[in-house]
């Protein structure tokens, strides 16, 4: 759009270094206290490790997630390229205090729990992966982020949607979750339903559904064994889905 200055001005141009045009489309970062690193044993016994994703990681996690997207059955294919998107928005600094949790076992990445934070009061859910199935792995990647929300940062509510039968039946039903007025609140991802968790539903319930559910409780007591076994990050060989 252009019009003309109503007053004589020295120069009709100003230009900008783009370095002073990056704080205007960053958003500030709130500086969020990390994701204290976890383990819980899985239903089939095994131990999987659940830390912060680096950002060395980056290059890595884009390319399995470029296979993945690609897998067009049970919603791994949205999931999959929305994840790509959040995982690249959060490198190029394009999404507002993001997070990321890895699960691995013995290194290998097995899970991803990413979502956002709103404000002070509201965390939003992105999105839940597993890339190996049958375990649950899901449902620890999406109770620790869940954990983080309400347990670490205190958040009032927890903003999930769900974009697959088996995402909408770990989180939905089986943390009883309610859901805002429709259309009034939408999801950012496509505009669904918001279901959400209050500090009382977590606190009422909520919050044992690793031992509920699982059979086993997350233990922030990460042993020397556990982290030396995941010390180094690798992403699966195979796309085995
Ligand atoms: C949603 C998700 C994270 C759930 O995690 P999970 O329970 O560890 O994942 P799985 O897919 O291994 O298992 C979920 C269910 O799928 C079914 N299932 C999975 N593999 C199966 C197979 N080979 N044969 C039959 N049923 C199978 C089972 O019902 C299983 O539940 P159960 O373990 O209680 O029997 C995971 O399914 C996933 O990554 N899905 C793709 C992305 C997605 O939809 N994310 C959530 C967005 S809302």
């Amino acid at each position: 759009m252009k019009l003309p200055p109503p007053v004589e001005v020295s120069t009709n141009q100003v230009s900008f270094d783009v370095s002073e045009i990056e704080p205007l489309l960053q958003a500030p970062p709130m500086n969020l206290p990390p994701w204290p690193e976890a383990q819980i044993t899985l239903r089939d016994g095994r131990i999987l490790y659940i830390r912060q994703a680096k950002l060395e990681e980056v290059p890595a996690m884009l390319g399995y997630m470029e296979k993945v997207m690609k897998v067009q059955k049970d919603f791994y294919d949205i999931v999959g390229v929305r994840v790509y998107g959040e995982i690249l928005g959060w490198a190029r600094k394009r999404i507002k205090d993001p997070f990321h949790l890895v699960g691995l076992i013995d290194g290998e990445w097995l899970g991803l729990a990413n979502g956002r934070v709103m404000n002070e009061d509201i965390a939003i859910s992105l999105h839940t992966m597993t890339f190996a199935r049958r375990g649950r792995l899901g449902w620890a990647m999406y109770y620790a982020k869940t954990y983080y929300a309400l347990e670490v940062l205190k958040c009032k509510e927890w903003w999930s949607t769900f974009e697959s039968y088996n995402g909408w039946r770990m989180a939905g039903v089986e943390m009883a979750q309610p859901t805002k007025p429709w259309p009034e609140y939408q999801h950012e991802l496509g505009g669904a339903r918001v279901y959400y968790l209050t500090q009382a539903a977590w606190n009422s319930g909520v919050k044992n559904f690793c031992e509920q559910m699982i059979g086993s409780a997350m233990s922030f007591n990460v042993t020397d064994e556990v982290r030396k076994a995941n010390e180094n990050f690798r992403v699966p060989e195979t796309v085995d889905l």
